[in-house]
């Protein structure tokens, strides 16, 4: 048995490399709202009100093949709601528990099946639905959908409330 050439080598690294970088995807991430961030933070803890596609909202997702964005409703104690935005990594690992050797181990794994490109409503009660998009490229889920709320004017102000709160 003969050592592998170097060319061999770098061909097996590639092909590895590839493999991996087939998994991972960049994506957008914002919050609803404003988080302070504790000075240890890699990835953007940006609110989505200040969305702009800019570097600091771009984010790696090394267990994600798809991005994810998704709006909801949300609800002030004295009965005012906004509609507004998330942004980030779809989730996709799961981790599960196998006998391996006598012992208990935990196997990270990815549902490369789980999402479809496009979007979906998930009814929760009498709440407006919850509009859940998935894309598969990098970058994907910039774009915001129309969003109509009841009351125009609280949306409007939403983000200087928060900002003041
Ligand atoms: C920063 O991260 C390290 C390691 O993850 C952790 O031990 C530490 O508590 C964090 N510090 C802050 C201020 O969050
Ligand atoms: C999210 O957007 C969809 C489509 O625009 C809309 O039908 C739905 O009511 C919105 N959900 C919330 C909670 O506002
Ligand atoms: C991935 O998700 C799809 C849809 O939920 C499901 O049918 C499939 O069994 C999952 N695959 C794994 C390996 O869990």
């Amino acid at each position: 048995m003969s050592f592998p050439s170097l060319l061999q080598l770098v061909h097996f690294l590639l092909f590895i490399s590839t493999f991996h970088s087939a998994l991972g995807i960049q994506c957008y991430r914002c919050l609803p709202k404003a988080v302070p961030n504790t000075g240890n933070q890699t990835n953007s803890l940006e609110p989505c009100s200040k969305f702009d596609g800019s570097s600091p909202f771009v984010i790696d997702c090394p267990l994600s093949t798809f991005c994810m964005k998704r709006n909801f409703t949300l609800e002030f104690p004295d009965g005012r709601n906004a509609i507004v935005t998330e942004r980030g990594c779809a989730q996709q690992s799961f981790s599960y528990r196998v006998l391996k050797r006598g012992q208990w181990q935990t196997v990270n794994d990815v549902n490369e099946t789980i999402y479809q490109d496009g979007c979906i409503l998930e009814h929760q009660g009498t709440k407006p639905p919850t509009q859940y998009c998935y894309c598969s490229s990098r970058l994907c889920n910039a774009a915001t959908p129309v969003q109509l709320s009841s009351n125009l004017l609280v949306y409007l102000i939403f983000p200087l409330v928060y900002y003041v709160l």
